[in-house]
């Protein structure tokens, strides 16, 4: 939720600001804004809506100046409008910031500093921050942050500039993403990685309550009590062109053809082609740790969450073992005890999801191990987890998620596979038919991809659709969840998934003529039952449209459409199944003319409650 840049050293920030915000708008779309030190005062620009809004007034009046910050925002707090638009200042005008996170004791600070004649222009608990930092500022910036620090709760990350210190941009955050690097011409902060790639690799991810100060020689970092500390770099090496849209109309068609690449990368972390075997650190335990393992609970938000189920799905085929998948904002306040023998397996593209991490301290309070899967080295997750799998997806730019959803799956099966392997609940011959399976699947992958017209068409017949019902069993029932989320979000046609067999059991009342009802059957064994759903529903005048994992000439009498997959394995063919669903939803949401890459109202990482 909303991103953060920031500049200070040689060049003009204006441009760097607008580039970092450009490349942050995933983060939140409702408003954006700059401060920028001009050389005489800290001038602020800022617009609701989209960046081009903010584009457009900058190139009426330009603002020039080597040392500025700048935010966009997905709003929390007061509607999005020009006045709850960050940067925020005090009354005094001593500073300006731009802030990320929910500051939940506001509405008290607030009352305690309009008591003392404080007078607020906006409805947002950021601008409290701005006037409490300028209540307790007395020529000292450190002092003042310290102070404000004792003060309020929630989550936050701030980024500051101080009238009287205008070269420098004074950061702190706690619960709340915030990567600092120092680049050949000064030093730079964002929300996350990909806004400063084109500057630097090795960054610094920032702690819970550390200060940082930028200045255009160099970043000094300080604990919460203003003592100066020293923290090392990760050196990040995705591809600068990664976070680029390139020749690509949009993100999420760019990143749904980079899945054949994304799998190949992760799978290949994992698993020693040649032979084929399973590299050890697929589940990082050893066997006894492995035999004592009683229960795997799995948690994750949206997308992640999705990847989860599937991945139940993996661990209790192939390892036997009692597995759980749970969403992490319902997790956290479930009151759940830990068992003894537990493991929390934590699923987040971003690392920096506000629920997971809450689940992920539980865990940790209560001396239960942790693994994650996470996308992002460095990310608050994967630094805090006991064990990290990394997807291999490089970064993920558009909202709603694609390759980080295949590569999470890959890593949960391969995950699966090798608990298995290790609690000899699979023989090695079978491990070895699967591995073999998986060479494959990015050519399958690529064949979808390449053949993608079809889809397009599609969907230009049916982007009027009211509803939209996805069904499958097992697996199939799993990847209908996140089909049926993806068409949602970026499209905002009302889709849901069901279990198949469950549809008769009140879904199916609202099947009426023309209603579109997709059916997953990449499980062979169990295709006659879900045929006999499609057929339920064709008699009620569904539009029915099924994805069969290769030809199933009993299946095509039931349906308006079908479409194959190469026939694979039944464990193995999610990693393909899933790609017609996103191109599914992508060509529905162009076709209504939406904004693929920004849906409204959502954000991409959600790293508040
Ligand atoms: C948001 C994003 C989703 C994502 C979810 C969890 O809702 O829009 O795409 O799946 O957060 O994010 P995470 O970074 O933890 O995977």
């Amino acid at each position: 939720m909303c991103g953060i840049v920031g500049y200070t050293g040689i060049n003009n920030a204006t441009p760097i600001l607008l580039e970092g915000l450009d490349t942050l708008a995933y983060r939140g779309y409702d408003s954006a804004g700059i401060a920028v030190w001009d050389g005489e005062n800290i001038v602020m620009k800022k617009e609701k809506g989209q960046l081009s809004n903010l584009k457009a007034i900058l190139e009426r009046e330009p603002v020039t100046g080597c040392c500025g910050i700048g935010h966009t925002r997905w709003a929390t707090h007061g509607e999005p409008s020009y006045i709850n638009s960050h940067p925020h200042g005090d009354a005094k005008k001593q500073l300006v910031l731009v802030h990320n996170g929910i500051i939940e004791n506001y509405v008290r600070i607030k009352s305690m500093l309009m008591d003392r004649g404080c007078v607020f222009v906006s409805d947002t608990d950021t601008e409290v921050v701005a006037q409490l930092l300028g209540d307790v500022y007395n020529g000292d910036p450190i002092k003042a942050i310290v102070e404000a620090m004792k003060l309020i709760e929630g989550s936050f990350a701030l980024a500051i500039l101080f009238r009287d210190d205008p070269h420098r941009i004074y950061c702190v955050c706690k619960d709340s993403p915030m990567v600092v690097g120092f680049g050949r011409d000064g030093a730079h902060i964002a929300s996350d990685i990909p806004a400063m790639l084109s500057y630097t690799r090795d960054v610094t991810f920032m702690g819970d309550k550390q200060i940082a100060v930028l200045s255009p020689d160099g970043i000094a970092f300080y604990n919460e009590f203003g003592t100066p500390i020293d923290k090392g770099c990760s050196h990040i090496d995705w591809d600068l062109d990664a976070a680029k849209k390139g020749s690509y109309e949009h993100f999420m068609m760019k990143e749904i053809c980079e899945e054949p690449v994304a799998f190949r990368k992760t799978a290949e972390q994992y698993v020693s082609f040649r032979e084929p075997r399973l590299k050890a650190d697929c589940f990082p335990w050893d066997a006894d740790n492995c035999a004592e393992l009683k229960r795997i609970r799995i948690i994750g938000c949206g997308t992640a969450y999705h990847a989860g189920l599937l991945g139940k799905k993996y661990f209790t085929e192939l390892a036997k073992i009692p597995v759980e998948a749970e969403i992490a904002s319902e997790f956290r306040y479930s009151g759940y005890t830990f068992e003894e023998g537990e493991a929390l397996l934590l699923v987040s593209q971003s690392g920096e999801t506000a629920d997971t991490i809450a689940a992920l301290r539980m865990a940790k309070q209560a001396g239960v191990r942790t693994i994650a899967v996470c996308n992002v080295i460095g990310s608050t997750i994967a630094r805090e987890a006991d064990e990290v799998l990394f997807t291999y997806a490089g970064p993920e730019i558009a909202v709603a998620a694609t390759k980080s959803y295949l590569t999470q799956i890959t890593v949960l099966f391969l995950a699966a596979l090798r608990l298995g392997e290790i609690r000899g609940t699979i023989s090695g011959e079978r491990v070895k038919a699967l591995l073999s399976e998986l060479t494959s699947i990015p050519e399958h992958m690529q064949k979808l991809i390449d053949d993608r017209e079809a889809i397009q068409y599609f969907a230009s017949r049916e982007f009027s659709a009211k509803h939209v019902f996805f069904i499958g069993r097992g697996i199939d029932n799993a990847l209908s969840m996140e089909a049926a989320l993806k068409l949602k979000e970026v499209s905002y046609i009302h889709s849901d998934a069901y279990a198949a067999g469950e549809l008769k059991h009140g879904t199916i009342a609202l099947i009426e003529e023309g209603t579109l009802v997709v059916g997953l059957i990449t499980q062979r064994h169990l295709a006659s039952k879900t045929a006999s759903n499609l057929e339920e529903v064709r008699v009620r005048g569904a539009t029915v449209l099924a994805l069969t994992n290769g030809s199933m000439p009993d299946i095509a009498g039931h349906c308006n459409k079908v479409w194959e997959l190469d026939e694979m394995n039944e464990l193995t063919a999610p990693f393909c199944a899933i790609i017609p669903m996103q191109l599914f939803a992508y060509y529905m949401a162009v076709q209504k003319g939406c904004n693929v890459d920004k849906p409204r109202n959502l954000a991409k990482s959600v790293t508040v409650e």
